[in-house]
């Protein structure tokens, strides 16, 4: 890990930059690896590969906000999240470990606030996010192992891609197993829930649409 006392928000934000680049690519290179996706689940194939077109063509916003220390009780987990992944997303995983103490990591749900210990996310572009804009968001996903992250929904449209740890997904009902380097599309409103077992996950998510300012609510 980098020391912060050395790291300047100049350097931090380059870093950021540097990360968010690398999301995009991983994602642009998903290409022919969608031949594999699940069947088991009743999204088109077609659809997640427009999601990714749109969210890679979406620009960096300009306007920077300084990354303010985090006091998420979910720090003490960051070490154990980029440990799991594989050849495809490590180089981004090596990337985030420079930077993992100094993410802007939070819970920001009014429900249930007892699973702020256990999961939440780093936002870094979004309408409260370091790199802000209301047009959509790009984060981090961590959570614990061990936990589920109970039934929800929201307005926006989310895409996942795992980049550590192995755990199980459900999306109406239906659950997939999924690991680092698969890709999962949660189209607006539709309810879904993630549970993890031994390992740590730290998934790479986008919220896009007309609405990415609500946040989710518990079903
Ligand atoms: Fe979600």
């Amino acid at each position: 890990m980098v020391n912060q006392s050395i790291l300047s928000q100049d350097i931090l934000n380059q870093k950021i930059i540097t990360i968010i680049g690398e999301a995009f690519k991983l994602l642009n290179n998903q290409g022919d690896l969608l031949d594999g996706y699940a069947s088991d689940v009743s999204i088109p194939k077609d659809d997640i590969s427009k999601e990714i077109a749109k969210v890679t063509s979406l620009v960096i916003p300009d306007q920077v906000e300084p990354f303010e220390k985090s006091s998420s009780p979910l720090i003490q987990y960051v070490r154990s999240s980029t440990l799991h992944g594989n050849t495809e997303t490590e180089p981004l995983l090596d990337l985030i470990k420079e930077v993992a103490d100094y993410l802007p990591w939070k819970y920001n749900y009014e429900d249930r606030s007892d699973l702020g210990s256990y999961l939440g996310w780093a936002e870094l572009i979004g309408p409260e996010a370091p790199f802000r804009t209301s047009e959509y968001c790009l984060g981090f996903t961590l959570i614990s192992p061990n936990t589920l992250y109970p039934e929800h929904k929201h307005p926006a449209t989310e895409l996942y891609k795992v980049l550590s740890g192995t755990s199980d997904w459900t999306l109406e009902g239906v659950t997939t197993p999924r690991s680092p380097g698969d890709i999962i599309l949660h189209p607006y409103n539709r309810v879904h829930k993630m549970e993890t077992h031994e390992e740590t996950l730290l998934a790479l998510y986008t919220w896009t649409g007309n609405d990415v300012v609500t946040l989710s609510t518990y079903t």
